[in-house]
Parts: C-alpha cells; structure tokens; sequence
C-alpha cells in the first residue's frame, strides 16, 4: 500500500483567533486532491475552534506540543486527554524550536511519545540537525540518534503510528532548502533504521515529512523524492495560497 500523503502546516506562535479561523475557512474552500491529508498544526488556543469549522473531512488539526504528564500542578502545559477532549488528532513533538529554547531532551520526548501513543494522538515526530552538525558530515548519526533516544522500547505497532518530520535546522525559516537529494538521502536512511529496527512493514508504512522552507517552487521535486511522503511547512503555511500550491504539489 502507498503511504499516506501529508501536507502538514505548523502555524508556529501565529495568527489571532479570529485570523486563524479566516485561513482555514478559506483553506476548506479550495479544491485538494482528497487523498492527502492537511494537518494544521494550529496555537492552542485556537484548536476547538477550528475543529468546530464545516470542512473538508481530509482537513485535520494537530497542537504544537504537548506535556508528558497527563493533568496536575504543570501550570502553562497541556496534557493529552485535554486536546483529546476537543477532537485533535495530532501532536508535533519534539520541534527544534521547543528542543533549543525549552530544552526538551530525546529522553523527555521519549515520554511525551508514549502519552501521546496512551492517549490516540498521532505524533508527528520532529528530527534534525544543526548546520555545525551538517558541516561535520554528522548528520545522519545525530539523527539517527534522537530517533533511537526517543523511541526507547516503544513496539513496532506503536512506531506505526508515527509521523516522522525532518527538519534540517538550518533550513528553517532561513529560505536555505535542502536539496531534494539532501532531503532523500536522509529520509532513505530514516527509512532504513526503521526497517532494521522495527521490519518492512513499519518501515514502508510510517510517513516521512521533510520540512525547511517548502514553498510552492520547490514542493513538487521534494515530494517527487521516493522517500519523502509530505511537508511540515512553517511560514508559507500561513497563506492560504501558497499553502493550497504546496497541497496540491504531490
Ligand atoms: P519554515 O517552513 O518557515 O522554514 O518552517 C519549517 C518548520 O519549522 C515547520 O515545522
């Protein structure tokens, strides 16, 4: 079976309400191929009122992040039955932004996964490395490496129901794109140590995003890439334009 195609969009810390709404009803009036997924990766305080909208049924909402704990004294965080209570299906974790200013740990994240997979919410699993990292010719070990930490012993079943992200860091935000040879290379390898950790069926079936400056010119080559299921898009996400090109690019 072909994976899944996802177009995902992280909204970062963006939008009011009110213009949240206004991407999204917009958004839900254009014309998707209906067998990709569209993901947005919304503020929180914006989530139960997007999932309230009249949309397209391939049109669903993740939050940004979540806490591992459930529910208690975490003033400021999320816990997982909250965003399960409104409905989101999905949860980034692990975002280089939240890695580097929050300090969240593989090890942290490594619990964040295992709520997410107790409570149904489909992780979308962020990865990737620094342009000192790169530079070193160290990437695909430093990647290698906070999937293994983060995953732990989790099962092949629970891996299954994982999105995958790779986000080079210095690709984002930055207008700097991998190479859709870059993004193969990486996505390739991901693939592979899923496939000797977990076997083909997992490995064939997770999908995986790349993200880092996708934008309508350079969607298609990226996701023509045999190894590359979709795009977890920061700031074109943001307008309905170039986020339905982006859609549309598979
Ligand atoms: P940009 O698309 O703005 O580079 O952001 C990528 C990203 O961080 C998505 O999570």
């Amino acid at each position: 079976m072909r994976r899944k195609k996802i177009a995902a969009g992280n909204w970062k810390m963006n939008t009011t309400v009110p213009e949240g709404v206004k991407i999204v009803q917009d958004l839900g009036e254009g014309s998707f191929d209906i067998s990709v997924d569209i993901v947005i990766c919304a503020p929180a305080t914006h989530l139960d009122a997007l999932n309230q909208l009249e949309l397209p049924k391939n049109i669903l909402f993740g939050a940004q992040n979540m806490y591992h704990e459930t529910h208690g004294a975490y003033t400021g965080e999320i816990g997982a039955p909250m965003l399960q209570s409104i409905g989101i299906t999905h949860v980034i974790l692990g975002h280089s932004e939240r890695r580097e200013y929050f300090n969240e740990s593989n090890e942290m994240l490594g619990k964040k996964l295992r709520t997410a997979l107790d409570h149904e919410l489909i992780p979308i699993f962020c990865c990737g490395e620094s342009l000192a990292v790169r530079n070193a010719g160290a990437q695909n070990n430093h990647v290698i490496r906070q999937l293994k930490e983060s995953f732990g012993d989790l099962e092949g079943s629970e891996i299954a129901e994982i999105i995958i992200a790779y986000e080079p860091i210095w690709a984002i935000g930055t207008g700097e794109t991998a190479t859709p040879e870059q993004a193969q290379e990486m996505h390739c390898d991901i693939r592979e140590f899923l496939r000797s950790e977990y076997g083909s069926d997992v490995a064939d079936y997770v999908p995986i995003l790349y993200g880092g400056s996708v934008k309508p010119a350079n969607a298609k080559d990226i996701f023509a890439q045999e190894d590359v299921d979709g795009g977890l898009v920061g700031g074109a996400s943001l307008k309905v334009d170039s986020f339905a090109a982006i859609v549309n690019s598979f």
